[in-house]
């Protein structure tokens, strides 16, 4: 029989999910509990399960040459860029194999260096991170930025002027890192995903900010197939993430 956690007993709060703001921030600024004596009397339960829930999260040479490749393109593609959709990258590979959890390292890591390079800016929101809905539609996506930012959305709004809305207030906050999860989900074959992702090529074109997808496998997806995967294949560069390896003696010296 599984009985139900009471998190309040314990004092645990569940965490809110990254793909909001408040729980985003949380996560950028959390940090690591550090493993105590197995020993350790003074260690309760309830905080080695709280340790035991959330692991350490490793610097793993993908996200090593991510960063990197990141930084070039906010550097010197994005800086004088006036028109048209922004060059990106997408992290492809293999299910779980880390694309997410590299995406917010590199999320978390541009963070902390903006907060570092202005301080005292509270308002400011330099990166975004969300994940595409399963069949999504423009307004879903829409609604998922939206979320993320904290925008109340009426059901008088259309989808237009959500975009508009959501696209002022991104330049006003100065993000300057969009991350999207999980584009593998858009499935351009069918025409919700396929008007999806001219959404997501408008928002390059809307927001000064460098774009960063996850997907499996975008190399053989429909994402980029067709005259619209042509347009997302001539503006991202395509980063392989590979499994971590651990066979060798030289994988683990890595
Ligand atoms: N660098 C890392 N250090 C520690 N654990 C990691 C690391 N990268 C990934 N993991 C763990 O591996 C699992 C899968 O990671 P993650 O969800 O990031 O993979 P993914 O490629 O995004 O998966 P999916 O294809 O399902 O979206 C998670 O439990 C995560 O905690
Ligand atoms: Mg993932």
């Amino acid at each position: 029989m599984v009985s139900p956690v009471s998190t309040g007993a314990v004092g645990f709060a569940p965490l809110a999910p990254p793909t909001v703001w408040q729980g985003w921030d949380a996560f950028v600024h959390r940090a690591p509990a550090s493993a105590r004596d197995v020993t350790d009397g003074a260690w309760s339960q309830a905080e080695r399960e709280d340790y035991h829930s959330e692991l350490a999260v490793m610097r793993t040479p993908a996200m090593g040459s991510v960063f990197t490749a990141v930084r070039r393109l906010l550097l010197l593609l994005n800086r004088r860029q006036q028109a048209g959709a922004r060059s990106g990258l997408i992290i492809s590979g293999p299910a779980t194999t880390g694309k997410t959890t590299t995406m917010m390292a590199l999320g978390r890591s541009f963070q902390l260096a903006d907060a570092r390079q202005r301080p005292g800016q509270a308002e400011r929101r330099p990166v975004l991170f969300i994940s595409v809905p399963p069949t999504a539609t423009p307004k879903m996506l829409v609604s998922e930025f939206a979320r993320f930012l904290g925008m109340p959305i009426t059901d008088r709004l259309n989808q237009t002027q959500i975009t508009g809305a959501v696209c002022d207030l991104l330049c006003e906050l100065g993000t300057q890192l969009v991350l999207i999860d999980d584009v593998h989900l858009l499935d351009t074959q069918r025409r919700a995903g396929a008007e999806t992702s001219d959404q997501l090529k408008h928002f390059g074109e809307r927001i000064p900010a460098t774009f960063v997808y996850s997907a499996i496998d975008v190399e053989t997806s429909s994402l980029l197939s067709g005259v619209r995967g042509a347009q997302i294949a001539g503006r991202f560069k395509i980063f392989r993430h590979r499994p971590l390896a651990y066979a060798t003696e030289q994988d683990r010296s890595v």
